[in-house]
């Protein structure tokens, strides 16, 4: 599967996704600059992406756990979910994300 990630100036590339892997776990091996403090564990929000073009109602929707930490992020919208709570799969093939602000 791809995925279409755009990083905070605006560049985007494509970014190959491993099935059961998180998008979190992808966007940080490439090389783009999300923090993902607590690895995972859905504690800090630092993974927070916009996810685009029709894709966000696509996802499964957010746990308790992600909702109450997307509360407590900086710069949510409508569209704002966490990258480690997303899990890659071929069903995903091309979504496109953006990174928040920091
Ligand atoms: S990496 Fe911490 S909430 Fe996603």
């Amino acid at each position: 599967m791809k995925i279409i990630a755009t990083d905070r100036s605006g560049v985007s590339r494509e970014i190959e996704g491993r099935d059961n892997w998180t998008l979190m776990e992808m966007l940080r091996d490439a090389g783009l600059p999300i923090t993902a403090e607590c690895g995972g564990a859905c504690a800090c929000a630092t993974c927070h992406v916009y996810v685009e073009d029709g894709w966000y109602e696509k996802l499964p929707p957010k746990s308790d756990a992600e909702t109450d930490m997307l509360d407590m992020a900086l710069a949510v919208q409508e569209n704002s979910r966490l990258a480690c709570q997303i899990t890659c799969s071929d069903a995903l093939d091309g979504i496109t994300v953006t990174l928040a602000p920091e």
